[in-house]
């Protein structure tokens, strides 16, 4: 138990700054048995429990509110096996995700999940939240790469299905129900991950489009002559280039130029001539007039500097003042229309706000920041959150998108969960959730909250 104030900060707050949870106790158990007794110690006293990983996450998942119990798994961290030919690895929820990708390439394998936060958020989490990140184009989202699962349930029992099996048609896929649930549904306490095999060859380019239209011809010409290999597919912004370099230091563009938009492009294989594949669709698409201009990376140093400017795009947000941010998926073929006519009412609504697109174009994954216009009283901005979020989502929902692609629901779109998912599956996810967890004391209030459910914060 942490009991330190200073030393539970650091469990409270969530990292962007938009929720600062009250919990009453931090717990960091060290075996499962320990997590077990203290869910039990809560459902018989009926104290709500917020699981936590390594709270990297962004819509209030893991916050903890006066009266809750934070439980952290980060002291449950052993690779517990690593099997080459069942070509799985079996992990417990809190090892950090790139300690499970450096465990997998010193065992000749990969592991594929790979996102922003991986050198600090934790697989648990990773799970509970379903993570996305940038090889979901190749292996899909975390729920994918799972076999088996093993979960604390609300009364304190433990659900023990840590199976390899590739083949269990044996009823409800219940490993399915628990990732993604955010944590209302139990505690994954460990996984079995599938591996897969360790590319010998990585190949990443940086392009320059004729528009944005010219990412969806590049992305199906890459598929159809790529041979599986295409595994990245980001687009870039020129202005995420423009913030990275101008905020951080580190930055700078690979090819300079007046682009309007850039796609990062990776393959990775072996045993293909990927890059000789990867300049021909180059090529090609340089004749078509597809791209305008593009380098692929020779050396590590410009990979890095590639996906450096990636990385600084997300980063360099925090210094260009106040903006509101969406992680909305709709269909690939529409990621243009939808950039198109989200900037354009976003413009109308508010001139001189500044759209700023980037993410997984490949998935059909846009991450949308709308920043404020020059000199636009802050306070004033942020009241007007409301409005936009209806213009945004209302848009999505009229292309049959979802409002919450990668990052979750947790306190944060709690109301839109009511506004746009059908009545129907909401139902349902209200019924899973009361016989699982009918005292409610399982992250309550998140995802499927009840009525009663209080929200301490506003939604930013
Ligand atoms: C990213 C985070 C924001 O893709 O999901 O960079
Ligand atoms: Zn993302």
């Amino acid at each position: 138990m942490v009991s330190d104030d200073s030393e539970k900060a650091e469990f409270l707050e969530e990292r962007r700054g938009k929720f600062n949870g009250q919990g009453d106790a931090v717990i960091l158990p060290s075996t499962v048995e320990e997590v077990q007794r203290v869910v039990r110690c809560c459902a018989s006293h009926q104290r709500p429990i917020v699981p936590q990983g390594g709270n990297t996450g962004l819509c209030g998942g893991a916050v903890s509110r006066p009266g809750e119990v934070l439980i952290n798994l980060r002291r449950l961290n052993r690779i517990l096996d690593i099997d080459p030919i069942n070509d799985t690895m079996t992990v417990q929820a809190g090892c950090v995700l790139a300690n499970i990708q450096q465990a997998a390439i010193e065992s000749g394998r990969h592991f594929s999940l790979s996102l922003g936060a991986e050198g600090t958020c934790q697989i648990g989490g990773n799970l509970s939240t379903n993570a996305g990140g940038i090889n979901v184009l190749r292996y899909g989202n975390a729920r994918e790469q799972v076999l088996g699962l093993q979960a604390v349930l609300p009364d304190g029992r433990l659900w023990n299905d840590l199976t390899e099996l590739r083949k269990n048609n044996t009823g409800y896929d219940l490993k399915s129900l628990l990732i993604g649930a955010e944590g209302t549904l139990g505690i994954i306490t460990a996984a079995v991950l599938k591996l897969h095999p360790k590319p010998q060859q990585i190949e990443t380019a940086f392009v320059a489009l004729r528009d944005l239209e010219a990412s969806l011809e590049l992305l199906t010409l890459a598929r159809a002559k790529s041979g599986g290999a295409l595994s990245g597919f980001e687009l870039v912004p020129q202005m995420g280039v423009e913030l990275a370099e101008r905020h951080v230091p580190r930055c700078s563009n690979p090819l300079p130029g007046d682009h309007r938009w850039y796609v990062i492009m990776v393959y990775s294989g072996t045993g293909l001539e990927l890059r000789t594949i990867l300049e021909n669709t180059l090529a090609s698409s340089f004749e078509k007039g597809t791209v305008t201009d593009a380098v692929i990376s020779s050396s590590e140093a410009q990979t890095a500097q590639i996906w450096g400017i990636r990385e600084g795009l997300v980063e360099a947000q925090l210094q260009e003042g106040e903006r509101y941010t969406y992680d909305v998926a709709v269909k690939v073929s529409q990621v243009p229309d939808f950039i198109h006519r989200a900037s354009a009412l976003a413009e109308q609504r508010m001139p001189g706000i500044r759209p700023y697109p980037f993410g997984h174009v490949g998935d059909g994954n846009i991450h949308l920041s709308l920043f404020q216009p020059p000199g636009y009283d802050p306070a004033r901005f942020r009241s007007r959150l409301p409005e936009f979020d209806t213009l945004i989502f209302d848009l999505v929902h009229e292309l049959k998108g979802s409002f919450s692609a990668e990052h979750g629901i947790g306190l944060l779109k709690i109301a839109e969960m009511t506004d746009y998912k059908d009545p129907v599956g909401l139902s349902m996810m209200r019924a899973i959730k009361q016989a699982i967890d009918p005292l409610n004391i399982m992250n309550p209030g998140k995802v499927v909250a009840t009525q009663s459910a209080c929200q301490t914060s506003s939604r930013q």
